[in-house]
């Protein structure tokens, strides 16, 4: 037998009634021509028009109904992905058994959550809202992105009301992803911003922020790092940029090759540096002081200064070396660090720090909480997140790819969304060799 717990949604409660009216008028006309014939009254051709015309009216209402649900003014592509969508959402509803019970012409019925899509003209991107409805589950338990066909689930929020659990949803078809395979083409895809964003891949751009790398070894964070210091040297404004390679890999030796005398991979050469940056950071707030006085809100940008900005490479283990140092001079590094991260935004001097795991051990939490822009490379573990981006955040479902991760940047994603750092397919020190000549 059948199983009866599952109840029906009042669009098949609809469809069920509108079926019985089928049935019921086609018996009636039946039995009128049957009849009429036997009487030879000659009704039933008007009773047949009148039965006809009136089960036309309501088919053609119900395609009204399903062009207007569907928003097939919109065209019938987007009309029959929107169809297919919700039909295959809404049956995971019911199957979840995330709806209300209700009650409709005396039937129990389930009273779905309204769900409403929207796409972009070219299907590559699209938002979906789910009604916020007042019941004890969780959208969670309910796989909305095997609803979704070919798309997935970039980032989910609350509305600012609160009605709708919004997606923002993707063409899983579509690359993000830029493949470069020679650096004129990095700097043809450069040379469309402005002098202080970068872009991160097709979709992504970020303005010049204190920011931290978190991945596993392997997940492409060095990597991430070349393609935004490439897009540094392709700027019309000099960028002064500083490494601090602990690990003294290949960072250091692409430093040593953009700026020498900027470049450090021992603890004492590193403490220096960051000194020099910080000295130069107390030098530009004399220097912007009064420019500031005239323009409350300006930064750094607004009067074309050139950014610093200092890379720390596994910063981890520069950390392990410097615990082993006495309390002043940790001290003295940890205040340095601080400093920069908390005024280098007006100035234009940023940290970026790079990381396998970002917890309280390796990063000190006001650090991390005052870094803008947070990355997290390739598959991790969900402490991973939870340290970088809080509780409670939704992370989209994926297998990350090389170079591929989530991260937040204000204004630009405020919740965790997908990025893919660019593909370089080309000799990354000749290209710095080019740049510089
Ligand atoms: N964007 C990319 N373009 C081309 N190759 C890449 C890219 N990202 C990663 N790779 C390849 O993957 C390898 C590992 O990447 P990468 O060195 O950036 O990882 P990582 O996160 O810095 O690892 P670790 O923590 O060990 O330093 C690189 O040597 C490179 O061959
Ligand atoms: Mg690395």
């Amino acid at each position: 037998m059948l199983k009866q717990s599952k109840l029906r949604t009042q669009r098949q409660q609809n469809g069920i009634f509108l079926f019985i009216l089928f049935i019921l008028l086609s018996t009636l006309t039946l039995l009128l021509s049957y009849i009429d014939s036997q009487l030879e009254l000659g009704v039933a051709i008007y009773f047949n028009k009148f039965i006809t015309s009136f089960l036309i009216v309501i088919f053609l209402i119900q395609i009204f109904i399903w062009i207007i649900r569907n928003k097939a003014y919109k065209g019938i592509k987007y009309a029959i992905h929107h169809y297919l969508i919700v039909l295959k959402l809404r049956k995971a509803f019911l199957d979840a058994n995330y709806y209300n019970k209700r009650f409709y012409f005396n039937n129990e019925i389930a009273d779905l959550p309204k769900v409403r899509l929207e796409f972009s003209d070219d299907f590559l991107e699209g938002k979906l809202f789910i009604e916020n409805i007042k019941i004890n589950k969780s959208l969670d338990e309910i796989n909305v992105s095997f609803g979704l066909m070919d798309y997935i689930v970039e980032r989910q929020y609350l509305s600012d009301n609160e009605n709708y659990h919004v997606f923002e949803i993707y063409d899983s078809n579509i690359d993000q992803q830029f493949i470069f395979n020679s650096i004129d083409e990095l700097q043809e895809s450069s040379s469309r911003l402005d002098n202080y964003t970068l872009f991160i891949d097709k979709s992504v751009e970020i303005p010049l922020h204190g920011s931290l790398f978190v991945g596993q070894t392997g997940s492409g964070k060095t990597y991430a790092l070349y393609s935004l210091v490439l897009q540094m040297l392709c700027k019309n404004v000099p960028y002064n940029i500083y490494f601090a390679d602990p690990k003294n890999s290949s960072l250091a030796v692409l430093g040593e090759k953009i700026s020498k005398q900027n470049t450090a991979s021992n603890l004492n050469e590193i403490i220096s540096l960051l000194q020099k940056f910080n000295d130069l950071m107390e030098k530009r707030k004399t220097e912007i002081k009064d420019k500031l006085a005239t323009k409350l809100e300006a930064t750094y940008a607004d009067f074309n200064y050139e950014p610093h900005i200092f890379i720390f490479d596994e910063f981890a283990s520069f950390q392990t070396v410097l615990q082993a140092m006495e309390k002043k001079k940790r001290d003295e590094v940890m205040k340095l660090l601080s400093q920069v991260v908390l005024q280098g935004r007006q100035l234009g001097f940023f940290l970026w720090f790079v990381m396998q795991k970002s917890d309280a051990t390796q990063l000190p939490t006001y650090l991390r909480e005052n870094l803008p822009v947070k990355f997290v490379l390739g598959n991790a573990e969900k402490q991973t997140y939870t340290t970088a981006f809080g509780t409670g955040v939704d992370i989209p479902v994926k297998d990350f790819k090389l170079g591929q991760g989530v991260f937040t940047c204000p204004i630009v994603a405020n919740t965790p969304k997908i990025c893919h750092f660019s593909y370089l397919n080309f000799d990354i020190l000749e290209a710095v060799n080019h740049l510089k000549t």
